[in-house]
């Protein structure tokens, strides 16, 4: 399908590739920033996306971090929300039929404490309808077998939790740290195990001490930094990534709030687009990024938005 919008003069092709998927246009939500369901239709419609990512979900309810769980940084945000959620099996009975109304392409982020979890999380998805087009593996999570580590700061671990979650049967992304040197080899290992794309940005690891309290601010201590503070880091991971393994399909995310944001990560070499942190500024964020890189696009003489991708590599 062909979804061309009207930008000024031109008509701007906005389709592009995420691994087997075509899709209509390249903006998303990000998971964890547009709720688990339809938070965000009353603002805009969220079949206009490209998908609709939704928050990480574990194999069963899962109740989150303490309180405080988000603070406002400069240009940005902190969070430690800790992946509170129904839990997959309660998400498919109550969350994805009013999604489905919608017309929404819908991609469900899981996660896990362990190996097992993830292949849990999956497992339940498998007889999940077609309008689940893809499983995003957030492998940016503590991993309890190894408490050192993220999953995805390891290439062992990234492995084993992409190929647990073969069992959903459908296209996988793996969702990526920007916290590790090892970046680009771990997108390589993430494809090897068998994701058709990466997702490159998760949050930045960050701390906020409250010096009233003398204590870290948020509930959980550590938290995770998004918003525009992050862009220059995301995209710099998208560029590496891009650079070590051109082949690779990368979703690009971190504090993207217009077309130019958009447009740097598409010439990094992204694909495809996320649209997180500016959401809780204004709910229409993801539509408005989509409006404004289709002006882009036209005042830049760019009729096919595929053309962008990787432009920035000599
Ligand atoms: C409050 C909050 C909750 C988040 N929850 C998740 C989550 O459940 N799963 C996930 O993969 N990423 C989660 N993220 C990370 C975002 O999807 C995104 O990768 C990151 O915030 C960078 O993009 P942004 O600057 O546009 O927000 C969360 C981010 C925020 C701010």
């Amino acid at each position: 399908m062909r979804r061309r919008v009207r930008s000024g003069g031109h008509r701007v092709d906005l389709t592009t590739r995420v691994g087997s998927l075509q899709l209509p246009n390249p903006v998303m939500t990000a998971s964890g920033t547009a709720g688990h369901g339809t938070e965000l239709a009353a603002h805009l419609d969220l079949s206009s996306l490209g998908a609709v990512v939704v928050k990480s979900l574990h194999f069963e309810p899962w109740a989150g971090n303490p309180a405080p769980r988000v603070h406002a940084t400069p240009s940005g945000m902190i969070n430690s929300v800790g992946l509170h959620g129904p839990g997959v099996a309660a998400w498919l009975e109550h969350d994805l039929p009013s999604l489905d109304e919608t017309g929404a392409r819908v991609v469900v982020s899981v996660w896990g404490h362990t190996v097992a979890d993830y292949a849990a999380a999956a497992g339940l998805l498998a007889d999940a309808p077609d309008s689940v087009i893809a499983v995003e593996v957030n492998a940016s999570c503590p991993n309890l077998e190894d408490r050192r580590s993220l999953f995805a700061h390891s290439i062992t671990a990234t492995t084993e939790v992409v190929d647990a979650c073969r069992v959903a049967g459908r296209p996988l992304w793996a969702k990526l740290s920007p916290n590790t040197p090892d970046l680009p080899d771990i997108a390589s290992a993430a494809v090897s195990a068998g994701a058709e794309a990466v997702t490159i940005a998760n949050t930045v690891l960050g701390m906020v001490i409250d010096t009233e309290a003398r204590r870290p601010l948020l509930g959980a201590g550590r938290g995770g930094l998004s918003g525009p503070a992050i862009r220059p880091v995301a995209v710099r991971a998208v560029y590496d990534t891009h650079e070590a393994h051109p082949d690779i399909a990368i979703i690009g995310v971190g504090g993207i709030t217009c077309g130019d944001d958009a447009a740097q990560f598409l010439l990094a070499g992204a694909t495809a687009l996320q649209v997180g942190t500016a959401t809780f500024a204004d709910p229409a964020a993801p539509a408005k990024v989509l409006a404004d890189l289709g002006r882009w696009c036209d005042h830049h003489g760019v009729t096919k938005v595929a053309d962008l991708v990787g432009g920035a590599h000599g």
